[in-house]
Parts: C-alpha cells; structure tokens; sequence
C-alpha cells in the first residue's frame, strides 16, 4: 500500500497516519517529524530548516525531495508507506512521482482530508508533542494519562513552536497558495479521493479501512 496523505495542517494527516502505519504494517513517513528529527539533532540541515518551520514557512523543495528520495530508497519501503506532509509543492508531486517510477513503487491513492477552520485552530492549538517519541496528544481529545507527560515514555510534552497563532496563519496561507492546488493534480491523475477529516479518529479509522478494502489494498 503507498499512500500519500494530503490536507491542511491540523487535518490529522499524522494522527491516521500513525494509526494505520501500525494496523496495516506499512512505513510512516512524515517530513515534519524528519525535519523536527534533524532539527533535535543540531545538523546542518535542522539549522537551516528551523528557522522557517518556526515560522510555519515551507523548508526548500531541494531539502525535503532529498530526504524522501534517500527514505523511499531503503529497502523497507518496498512494504508500502504512508507519507504525510509529503508532497507540498508541485515540484515535490513531480519529484515524487519520478522517484516511484525509477523505484517501479507506482502510487495508489492520495487521500485528501478536507476539514474545516474551527476544527483546524481547535485542533492546533490543544495539541501536544511528546518530544522523544513524537507521540501527538490533544489536551481535550486526546490527552495523556498523566497530564503533561508522555504515556510512552514519560516526557515532558511540549506546544509545537510552530502552533502560535501568527504560524498557524503562514501555513494555512502556504497550504492555500502552494499545497491546495496538488488536489487538483492528483485528481486529474485519477488518484485523488477526498474525506471529511472533521470526523472523529475512530469512525474516521473505519471508513478509511473499508476503503482499504474496497480498492483491494488490504484484507484486513
Ligand atoms: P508538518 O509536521 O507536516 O505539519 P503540517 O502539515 O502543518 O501538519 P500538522 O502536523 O500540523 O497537522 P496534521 O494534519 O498532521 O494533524 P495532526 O494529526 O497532528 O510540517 C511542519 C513544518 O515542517 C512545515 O510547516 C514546514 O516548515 C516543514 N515541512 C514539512 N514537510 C514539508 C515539505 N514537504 N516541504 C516543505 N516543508 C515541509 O492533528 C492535530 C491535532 O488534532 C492533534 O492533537 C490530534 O490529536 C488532533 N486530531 C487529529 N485528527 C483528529 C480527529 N479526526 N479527531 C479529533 N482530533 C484529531
């Protein structure tokens, strides 16, 4: 199963993607937590991408295409992916479709969670990261067993930098201008099927498995 999930920030595209990369054994692939990895780590490449993912700006197209293209290249993509947060541009769809090409990994859906603007901001701003093992939480939602602290691992969770209002704005104004148009492409390339990402993650978790098997990806 490769899969890619589009939608606006706050869409849950992390939150399903998680889920189902777990129920159905297929790779995560979330540039965000990549970036926000590098980032942890001091290299070169989180320097240079802290300061627009801060800013809720997208980080170069040259940046992200090579990260994927080195992670679709490991052999344990071959078991299918879900990437999440990728493609965003239209270089990147194109980059993207290049790459599985070459790999012969053709793709089979990309699911767009359509979702409203209350939603988004209520979502965004009650959500919680754990920092060591990038488990999402939402303080009303979804919270931790013990308030503040990951159920995984017991850190200290934290407000992503780029959920303050003034960033949430920048990437709701980027998804519209840059990622919004990537629908259209992928549905002129009959690939494209769209959901009600305002849905709760349960209900959401069953349509999106009978879909699944309604496509013959999976027989679960
Ligand atoms: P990234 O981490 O990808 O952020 P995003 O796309 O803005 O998406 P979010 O993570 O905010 O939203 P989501 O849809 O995953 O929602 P989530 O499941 O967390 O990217 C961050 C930054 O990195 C970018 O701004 C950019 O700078 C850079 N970057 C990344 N990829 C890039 C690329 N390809 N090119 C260039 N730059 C790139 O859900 C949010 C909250 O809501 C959670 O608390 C969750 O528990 C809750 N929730 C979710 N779904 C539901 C539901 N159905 N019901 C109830 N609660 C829900």
């Amino acid at each position: 199963m490769r899969l890619v999930f589009l939608g606006p920030p706050g869409a849950g595209k992390g939150t399903h993607a998680q889920v189902l990369s777990k129920d159905l054994g297929v790779l995560h692939i979330s540039t965000g937590d990549m970036l926000r990895d590098s980032v942890k780590a001091g290299t070169p490449l989180g320097l240079e991408a802290k300061k627009n993912m801060d800013d809720g700006k997208l980080v170069p197209d040259k940046v992200v295409i090579g990260l994927v293209a080195e992670r679709l290249e490991r052999p344990d993509a071959h078991m299918g992916f879900i990437l999440d947060g990728f493609p965003r541009t239209p270089e990147q769809a194109k980059a993207l479709d290049e790459e599985l090409k070459m790999l012969q990994m053709p793709l089979d859906m990309a699911l767009d969670f359509e979702t409203s603007l209350p939603m988004i901001i209520r979502r965004l701003s009650g959500r919680r990261l754990c920092p060591k093992c990038n488990k999402n939480y939402h303080v009303h939602n979804y919270p931790p067993k013990k308030e503040g602290m990951c159920d995984v691992c017991g850190s200290t969770l934290v407000q992503r930098p780029d959920d303050r209002v003034e960033a949430i704005e920048n990437r709701l104004k980027i998804y519209k201008e840059v990622t919004e148009p990537l629908i259209q492409y992928y549905k002129t390339s009959g690939r494209l099927v769209q959901l009600d990402g305002d849905i709760d993650v349960a209900p959401l978790n069953i349509i999106l498995m009978n879909l699944f098997r309604e496509k013959g990806l999976c027989r679960k």
